[in-house]
């Protein structure tokens, strides 16, 4: 059994392309309040998760609950596809901002399945060649997750996503933090 131990308060950011499992996952080892997805906040604005035309708003809220929450030292994990560096860079410096480690966790069963899996979805309408693209883009984009400030990278393949358990590390309870700016 392969363990990842989460600092709490974190920032997770889950990373896959579409049917990689994020949710999915997310759902296995975080409690409804601690994940944060963009489809639900899609929903939330939208009455759609699939409303392309939310996301604008969705990641708006997204970012409000992430602040609210880690100002409480609660965990934060984001469910997104988080492809691309400029994607992703946000959560980063929210962590830092909040004086909080964020975790990379990017779930790769590979193409087939991720496409496999997506065109079984009745929820989710999305083309093969868009998973297709997502999926290499993230290949493309792995080699600057060294470098972009996460303090674990968890790269889980199929196996390995069957395998996982999640630890929760609670850290001493402090009173909450209010970064400059941030009035409640
Ligand atoms: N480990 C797994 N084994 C078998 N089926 C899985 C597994 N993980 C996810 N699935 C199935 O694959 C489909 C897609 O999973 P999920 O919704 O978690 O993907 P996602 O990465 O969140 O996709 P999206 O980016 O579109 O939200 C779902 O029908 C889910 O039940
Ligand atoms: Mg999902």
């Amino acid at each position: 059994m392969l363990r990842i131990d989460i600092p709490v308060p974190s920032v997770v950011v889950l990373m896959g392309a579409s049917g990689a499992g994020k949710s999915s996952f997310a759902r296995s080892f975080f409690g409804p309040t601690e994940i944060l997805s963009s489809d639900r906040f899609r929903a939330l604005v939208a009455d759609d998760e699939n409303n392309q035309a939310a996301t604008s708003d969705a990641f708006e809220l997204l970012y409000l609950v992430a602040r609210k929450r880690l100002r409480r030292k609660r965990l934060c994990v984001i469910d997104a596809t988080n492809i691309r560096e400029r994607d992703r860079a946000g959560y980063v410096a929210l962590a830092r901002e909040f004086g909080c480690p964020a975790v990379a966790i990017i779930l790769d069963p590979g193409i087939d399945v991720c496409i496999e899996r997506t065109k079984a979805r009745s929820d989710r309408d999305i083309s093969r060649e868009i998973v297709r693209q997502q999926y290499s883009e993230l290949q493309e984009s792995l080699h600057s997750l060294n470098h972009e400030g996460y303090s674990q990278l968890w790269y889980l393949r199929e196996a390995s996503i069957a395998a996982i358990t999640v630890a929760l590390q609670a850290g001493s309870p402090q009173r909450p933090i209010s970064p400059a700016g941030e009035t409640d």
